[in-house]
């Protein structure tokens, strides 16, 4: 945007970020000194009134014109009508969630100095297990009306993920690899022991690091995922599974845990590092990847699929962006925050939850979805590997779930009538009739992986497709704000302020 300097009627061009989750509108003088040398932060809970003025007598009337009244008054100006409509809509919606939780905090939290209550009052209605701090229960929150917790849910059409809980119970996953404080080598680990370098990714509740650990220089990446939001949000009981299943997971092709911990403010997750980002990445760099390829990061991600559901866990969010690569080109399946464990066969999960383009029927149907859901989830990716868009999207949401219920599925062009046969048959409606769904042979036979040895993929034994990426290529997130996150560890002070039970980690591997 332009700003209007506060002496001259002159324009100057200058960089703004909004980052509601952070409650800031930070003005940078050009992009270059992004994200680093802010030049004014201004806080979201502090605007009073934002709105489309018109050009004055003395303004150029090429531009359109934005007025923020804060703690002082700006004007902004963009060249294009739309996007200060857009700025608009945001600053609104930004400063109205801002104050939203700020009050929220004031109201409640900040009395008691804990927001573990407010979590406490959650999965009380949720009937979720999640066992916090031993304090002495305080004050209850009032509840958040499901329709505002909706209007805190993103609203973004596709690829960004949903959430509505049934209430189902959660149950304990398989033994822990190591439910330590401190691994054998009486290592402990907080925010401290690492530095920050740049920001892979970035989710709902927080962003993803590229982290260095001081001591051993070894690079991480790190997922933060804030405790308010996840409170506000009532998602705390996905993050706690979400480290379980993390913790007790063992397999080639999914990510691996070195340590969790938390901080007041913050969970942290310290994964193996994937210097190749994820397959969305790629899909949209190449547009749609041969059949060579997709046969090859199918196979592994049906490996780790068979070993979640081998574990009774449902993956629940399967999607390119959720794949990520390691340093060699293997897959590590990535982000269980949807997942659920304990999901002996039969068993049906009643959570409506996932992201709009990569639901199954008999998800969007409000079915139950049980282990075959994640079969579906498979035969998504794969359409979407070969075609370069997932199979019944559409550009709003009620118009993808009619398709996802009833359309017919677009043909992919140039492919091969096995690769059809494979994809068509996981994408069938009836999730019995999926291949793998009552013998995860069925799968491996498919003649699509005629000739390959799965012995061979699970040992990765065979030469992942090169997907012209080098560490150095920079997939930096232009929204990110690395430069900016700062968070402290458990004191003397603080040292029982929100903490959630059994969540710290340090892996003996
Ligand atoms: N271990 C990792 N190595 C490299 N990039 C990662 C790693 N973990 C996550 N990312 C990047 O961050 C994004 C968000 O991470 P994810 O765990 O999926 O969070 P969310 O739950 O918010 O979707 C991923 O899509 C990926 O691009
Ligand atoms: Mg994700």
């Amino acid at each position: 945007m332009f700003k209007k300097s506060n002496l001259l009627l002159q324009l100057v061009k200058r960089y703004f970020v909004m980052d509601s989750n952070q409650g800031t509108l930070i003005r940078y003088h050009t992009k270059q000194d992004y994200p680093d040398k802010p030049k004014e932060i201004i806080p979201l809970n502090k605007i009073q009134g934002v709105r489309r003025m018109h050009a004055g007598l003395f303004y150029d009337k090429e531009f359109s014109y934005i007025e923020l009244l804060c703690q002082k008054r700006y004007i902004f100006a963009c060249r294009n009508v739309h996007v200060a409509n857009k700025w608009v809509v945001y600053l609104v919606q930004g400063a109205i969630y801002a104050n939203y939780v700020e009050n929220l905090l004031k109201e409640e939290s900040l009395r008691s100095q804990d927001l573990s209550q407010i979590a406490l009052t959650y999965f009380d209605q949720t009937s979720d297990e999640i066992e916090l701090n031993d304090d002495e229960p305080g004050e209850s929150l009032r509840n958040i009306p499901p329709s505002e917790q909706n209007q805190l849910l993103e609203q973004n059409p596709g690829s960004h993920r949903i959430e509505e809980s049934k209430g189902e119970d959660e149950e304990e996953f398989v033994p822990r690899r190591s439910a330590e404080k401190k691994n054998l080598r009486g290592e402990k680990v907080c925010f401290e022991s690492f530095k920050i370098l740049k920001v892979l990714g970035s989710g709902a509740f927080g962003k993803v690091y590229k982290v260095e650990k001081k001591d051993t220089k070894k690079i991480y990446a790190m997922k933060a995922l804030k405790k308010r939001n996840l409170i506000l949000k009532n998602h705390l009981g996905y993050a706690v599974t979400e480290g379980n299943v993390l913790k007790a997971a063992n397999h080639p092709f999914v990510l691996g845990l070195h340590y969790s911990f938390q901080t007041p403010f913050y969970l942290y997750f310290v994964l193996d590092y994937c210097p190749g980002g994820d397959l969305s990445f790629h899909l949209a760099n190449k547009g749609c990847f041969s059949e060579d390829e997709v046969r090859f990061f199918i196979a592994e991600l049906i490996l780790s699929v068979q070993y979640l559901h081998s574990k009774d866990v449902i993956y629940r969010d399967l999607k390119p962006e959720n794949i990520l690569i390691d340093e060699y080109g293997h897959i590590k399946l990535a982000d269980f925050g949807l997942s659920k464990v304990g999901m002996t066969e039969g068993r049906l999960a009643r959570s409506f939850c996932g992201s709009p383009a990569y639901l199954s029927p008999e998800m969007v149907n409000r079915k139950g979805v049980g282990k075959a859901a994640d079969i579906y989830g498979i035969g998504v990716v794969m359409y979407e590997l070969l075609a370069g868009e997932s199979p019944y999207f559409a550009e709003d949401i009620p118009t993808m779930y009619q398709n996802i219920k009833k359309a017919k599925l677009k043909p992919i062009k140039g492919i091969s009538s096995k690769a059809k046969s494979l994809v068509t048959k996981l994408l069938n409606r009836n999730p019995e009739k999926r291949p793998g769904v009552k013998n995860k042979n069925d799968l491996l036979k498919d003649p699509f992986f005629k000739g390959l040895d799965w012995d061979d993929i699970l040992n990765k034994r065979i030469r992942p497709p090169r997907l012209g990426y080098s560490e150095d290529d920079d997939i930096e997130m232009p929204m990110s704000s690395a430069g900016l996150f700062q968070d402290v560890d458990y004191n003397e002070k603080n040292r029982n302020i929100n903490r959630v039970k059994n969540f710290t980690f340090v892996s003996n591997i």
